[in-house]
């Protein structure tokens, strides 16, 4: 990253935010403009809509709803009363559910109201960096409709926006933020949705030991280098062409396939019940591996627990189907066939994908 495209995204911020309206009750009104660092490496076309750039007030209340029950219209000292976004997006497990979660059940986080969504829970890390649709199926490319949905479905935290805005309005100091974040005290569902958008487009994770590799600040053991030649090459583990690897450090390329998980994988909410196109059939879309060691369980539904099970399917239990991805080139041997010590150095090599940072500094 040069630092004239640094400098140019800045300017592209500042002037989307500073494009003050003079409304009614509302002059002068020109929050700070967040700025974005785009780490090296990284894909500089980023998923911001116009109406809704980010600001340090906007991000700042949209981390304080995000950690707050308040956003799902409840105060309150029963044990879930801390029950909020965070409880499915845990910073330590990368934003996602996270292995040890006491909400996790069969493979998917359990709501407020003690029942699942269809899916299980993804990481929220480099969404801005996602052009292609949010979800396991790409439904939508707004961050901001997803917040709304999640405030409201029934499996997640089953608010309705009534209460939500009851309970955010009552709070002083809530009032405060939405004026410096939208010049006005009103607390609206769309301000809501538009501040923790803003938020979670600040979640860039870009420091694990394989980016200090990349930086040539760190070097990665003998093992590990083994993993990730057998990671980025077709004769080896051919994991590269869904998930990324040096070219696309994003550790996905945002797209849906069908990783040959079940020989009979039509179901619902898969990628096909949103183009319904016949190829779509049990596809989802790829997930990030960076942070994968703690983001578990692993897949749409939350089937394998460990990655030591997600690493035994791919080297040995592809399931065939007409659906497949020909990507998916191992798929007549059953899977990549890696003796145990190459399994082990796949493994060394996905474990360098844990960045700290993100994970204990949210
Ligand atoms: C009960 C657990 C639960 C809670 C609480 C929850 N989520 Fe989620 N989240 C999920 C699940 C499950 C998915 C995947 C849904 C799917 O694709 O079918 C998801 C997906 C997402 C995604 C899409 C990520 C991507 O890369 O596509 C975003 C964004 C998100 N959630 C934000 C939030 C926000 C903001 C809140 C709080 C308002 C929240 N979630 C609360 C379970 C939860
Ligand atoms: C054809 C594209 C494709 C290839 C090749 C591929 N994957 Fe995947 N991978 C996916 C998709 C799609 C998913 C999600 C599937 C689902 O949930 O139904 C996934 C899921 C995963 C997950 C679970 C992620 C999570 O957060 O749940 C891991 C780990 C993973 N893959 C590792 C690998 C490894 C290691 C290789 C090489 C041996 C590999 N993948 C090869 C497409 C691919």
């Amino acid at each position: 990253m040069s630092s004239h495209r640094i400098f140019t995204a800045i300017c592209l911020l500042l002037l989307l935010a500073c494009s003050c309206k003079k409304e009614e009750n509302k002059t002068d009104f020109c929050p700070t403009p967040y700025n974005l660092v785009i780490p090296r490496y990284f894909p500089t076309q980023l998923n911001i809509p116009s109406d809704n750039p980010l600001t340090e007030e906007g991000v700042a209340l949209g981390k304080a709803l995000f950690y707050d029950s308040s956003i799902r219209g409840y105060i309150g000292d029963n044990p879930d009363s801390m029950f909020c976004c965070a409880t499915c997006h845990v910073p330590s497990a990368g934003f996602d559910l996270g292995a040890g979660n006491p909400h996790l059940r069969n493979g998917k986080p359990v709501g407020v109201n003690g029942t699942s969504p269809a899916h299980n829970a993804m990481p929220l890390v480099n969404l801005v960096f996602n052009n292609e649709g949010y979800l396991w199926n790409g439904t939508t490319k707004s961050i901001e409709e997803i917040v709304g949905a999640a405030i409201q479905d029934p499996n997640e935290l089953a608010a309705t926006p009534e209460k939500v805005v009851a309970v955010i309005s009552s709070q002083a100091a809530y009032r405060a933020m939405f004026k410096a974040a939208f010049g006005t005290e009103e607390v609206t569902m769309n301000r809501i949705e538009m501040a923790v958008a803003q938020y979670l487009r600040t979640l860039i994770s870009a420091n694990s030991k394989f980016d200090k590799y990349l930086r040539g600040e760190e070097q990665l053991t003998a093992q590990e280098l083994r993993g990730y030649v057998l990671f980025s090459t077709e004769e080896g583990a051919d994991c590269f062409h869904c998930h990324g690897g040096a070219g696309t450090p994003l550790f996905t390329t945002h797209l849906f396939y069908n990783n040959a998980l079940d020989a009979h994988p039509e179901a619902a909410g898969d990628r096909f019940s949103v183009t319904g196109d016949a190829a779509d059939h049990g596809a989802y879309r790829a997930p990030t591996l960076r942070n994968i060691e703690v983001t578990a369980p692993y897949m749409h539904d939350g089937r394998f627990g460990t990655l030591d099970e997600v690493l035994q399917f791919y080297n040995s239990g592809l399931q065939n189907s007409p659906y497949v991805h020909p990507y998916m080139h191992k798929i007549n041997d059953g899977g990549a066939c890696l003796t145990p010590s190459q399994l082990a150095d796949l493994k060394a090599f996905l474990l360098t994908l844990t960045d700290e940072q993100i994970t204990v500094n949210n």
